[in-house]
């Protein structure tokens, strides 16, 4: 299959990262079915859906008059097979869990036509254990997208050991074609790229946290105002690059050896999570704000990301190469 041959595509799992998902690929024009255990959540995408098309409306970022063409090319469907039986494309975001994933790709690859893909949105899991499940192996693959999925533009495109070359690209195009800055990882590892980098940083954070340096407010503010400021334009080895690695040698030698390279979340962040501070599913974490503030923080949030999407993404070289 190539990538102009496909024209259906599945999502499994109707969360955070599933409609967003489902969102994106109806909005690039694909016929989508949408399909979800729990029919509370399958029912709530739709309306989740619109509201995220009329906030793209809002900054410009697709025209009114698609909003409902978009909602025509997604459809819920309660049953699974019913809902992948005839898609080119699968992708599942269902809960991160190795046996609940496990089952599905061993069904999805009984029920699913032979051309069909199957990728995993998975944030850690390996797909080549998924891949094992299924008599398809080289069409099984990983796209590790970000929450919020229809926003934020990266899409990691990740080989399992038996991921053919031809999926690998029929997989990269399509995401390209569906608007997403698809970068290839060329090798199968825990935490793939961006979730390894990103938690060195949030080690070190978390324990400058612990130690009392800063307050929470200002180790955001800090972050948000240096390295967070440059890294949504340019990258961190360019950073280097313009900066000079001679310094950079200099500053690693002598520091790297003396910040944290503990083996477990410290102590602190424990203690917070024990203690139910999982942040806005309880109303407290790092920081305590009511609902209607959470909410306002969301929002904030989705305005400034949809901004710099259209700034940073939809005008640059690398949009213009897609
Ligand atoms: N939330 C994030 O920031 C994020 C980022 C990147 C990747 N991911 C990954 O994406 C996947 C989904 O995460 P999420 O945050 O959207 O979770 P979520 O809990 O919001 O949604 C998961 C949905 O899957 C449904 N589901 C569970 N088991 C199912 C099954 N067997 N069949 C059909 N539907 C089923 C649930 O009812 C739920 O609606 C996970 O693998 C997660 O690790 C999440």
């Amino acid at each position: 299959m190539r990538v102009d041959d496909v024209e259906r595509i599945a999502v499994v799992g109707a969360g955070i990262m599933g409609h967003g998902i489902a969102q994106t690929f109806a909005t690039a024009g694909y016929e989508v079915t949408l399909t979800d255990a729990n029919a509370t959540a399958l029912e709530a995408a739709t309306p989740r859906i619109a509201q995220n098309l009329a906030s793209f409306v809002e900054h410009g970022l697709i025209d009114g008059g698609e909003v409902t063409g978009v909602l025509a090319r997604i459809a819920t469907i309660p049953d699974l097979d019913e809902a992948v039986s005839d898609a080119d494309v699968v992708i599942e975001a269902i809960v991160e869990d190795f046996e609940a994933k496990r089952t599905l790709f061993n069904r999805l690859d009984k029920v699913c036509p032979d051309r069909t893909v199957l990728a995993s949105n998975s944030s850690s899991l390996l797909i080549s254990e998924f891949a094992a499940e299924t008599t398809r192996q080289d069409r099984v693959i990983l796209t590790h997208w970000f929450n919020p999925p229809h926003i934020v533009p990266t899409v990691e495109i990740i080989p399992g050991c038996y991921t053919s070359d031809e999926t690998f690209e029929l997989i990269y195009e399509l995401h390209r074609k569906a608007g997403k800055l698809a970068v290839r990882i060329r090798k199968e590892l825990p935490g793939y790229l961006v979730n390894r980098i990103q938690m060195a940083m949030l080690r070190e954070v978390w324990s400058l946290w612990e130690m009392g340096v800063a307050s929470a407010e200002d180790i955001d503010l800090a972050v948000k105002g240096s390295f967070g400021f440059r890294l949504a334009s340019i990258g961190p080895l360019l950073t280097n690059d313009l900066g000079g690695n001679d310094t950079n040698y200099r500053v690693a030698s002598y520091l790297l050896p003396l910040i944290n390279s503990d083996v477990q979340p410290p102590r602190a962040f424990k203690e917070l999570v024990e203690s139910g501070g999982y942040g806005q599913k309880t109303g407290w974490g790092f920081f305590t704000f009511t609902q209607e503030e959470w909410q306002k923080v969301i929002e904030k949030r989705d305005r400034e990301f949809l901004q710099r999407l259209k700034e940073l993404y939809l005008t640059s070289e690398e949009a213009a190469d897609s």
